[in-house]
């Protein structure tokens, strides 16, 4: 029996739900942030600080208030993450792998960064981390097709930074607006469950989060790509999502709490997700 869908309360506002018992569920962590200095990224820092842990951040741009070290660092450049890499402390206890474009930006800087980047840094950096580290990417729903793209995802596998270009070239990606966008997040969701087992003998688990609009400074970007989708989406929502609906699931993925979660993306969308595929199967 399915419920009767509930009313929608439009006023609802995100309350910080965290029960006490676990407002320490980092304690002791080490966890290296990108994209620390804005939107999800800079809550999630803030965040693992309440939590107990301490934030090694990196971005392009300045650093936030709520990292302990800053590493300002381009992710879209091979050479800028060997020397960051050269210069991280080793041994932390966990990765978020916020940083990331809007679809507005050239497609090419968008599968740099979003996928190119992020997985050149995590292969860099992963040797180093602590043993029973968890690693956490930033996907989207945007990455929820994935199915339909999986011979371009396997060709784009091994894609070094300098053979992005030739890549969006070939697969016409910059020729429909916002595609590089979502062609980076569904081969990220896919990287993702491909290493459902990477160091898993070293108790490692990585895992995606792919959430839907979010109100952060690029939201704008995403709403111009999507249009007439994005005010359909608008409709069935209460609201758009902040940063402070997706940090903690971010966290959890990252705490000690989460030991059998692996190579799994959780969608972090008020419904969306599940809207989309009841809607799919007619159910
Ligand atoms: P934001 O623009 O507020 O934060 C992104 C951060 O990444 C910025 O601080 C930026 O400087 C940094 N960054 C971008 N390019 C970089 C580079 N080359 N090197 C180093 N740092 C770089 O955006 P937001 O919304 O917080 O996005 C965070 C992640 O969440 C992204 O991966 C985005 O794709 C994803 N996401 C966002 C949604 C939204 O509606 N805002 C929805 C779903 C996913």
């Amino acid at each position: 029996m399915v419920l009767t869908s509930a009313p929608r309360y439009l006023s609802i506002k995100h309350k910080n739900l965290i029960p006490r018992k676990v407002n320490k569920m980092l304690d002791g962590k080490q966890i290296i942030v990108t994209g620390c200095s804005s939107g999800i990224g800079a809550e999630t820092a803030r965040l693992i600080k309440e939590l107990g842990g301490s934030v090694i951040g990196i971005d392009r741009n300045e650093a936030s208030e709520n990292v302990d070290q800053f590493f300002q660092a381009d992710l879209s450049n091979k050479a800028s993450i060997d020397k960051l890499v050269s210069e991280l402390p080793k041994g932390a206890n966990g990765l978020a792998n916020i940083a990331g474009v809007p679809p507005t930006a050239p497609p090419e800087l968008v599968i740099r960064v979003n996928l190119v980047g992020l997985k050149y840094f995590t292969g860099k950096v992963i040797d180093d981390l602590a043993d029973g580290a968890s690693i956490v990417h930033l996907a989207s729903l945007a990455g929820a097709g994935w199915q339909n793209a999986v011979d371009q995802i396997k060709e784009a596998a091994d894609l070094d930074f300098d053979q992005v270009d030739d890549f969006v070239a070939r697969h016409k990606i910059g020729e429909t607006k916002g595609r590089s966008y979502f062609f980076a997040k569904e081969a990220l969701v896919v990287w993702t469950m491909q290493n459902r087992w990477t160091q898993r003998e070293r108790g490692l688990r990585i895992n995606s989060v792919s959430p839907g609009a979010v109100e952060t400074p690029i939201l704008p970007d995403f709403l111009e790509t999507l249009g007439k989708k994005a005010e359909e989406s608008r409709k069935v929502m209460d609201r758009f999502a902040t940063p402070k609906d997706v940090a903690p699931v971010v966290a959890f993925l990252l705490s000690d709490m989460n030991q059998w979660i692996r190579g799994t993306n959780i969608p972090v969308d008020g419904g969306q997700f599940s809207n989309v595929l009841c809607n799919m199967n007619g159910l």
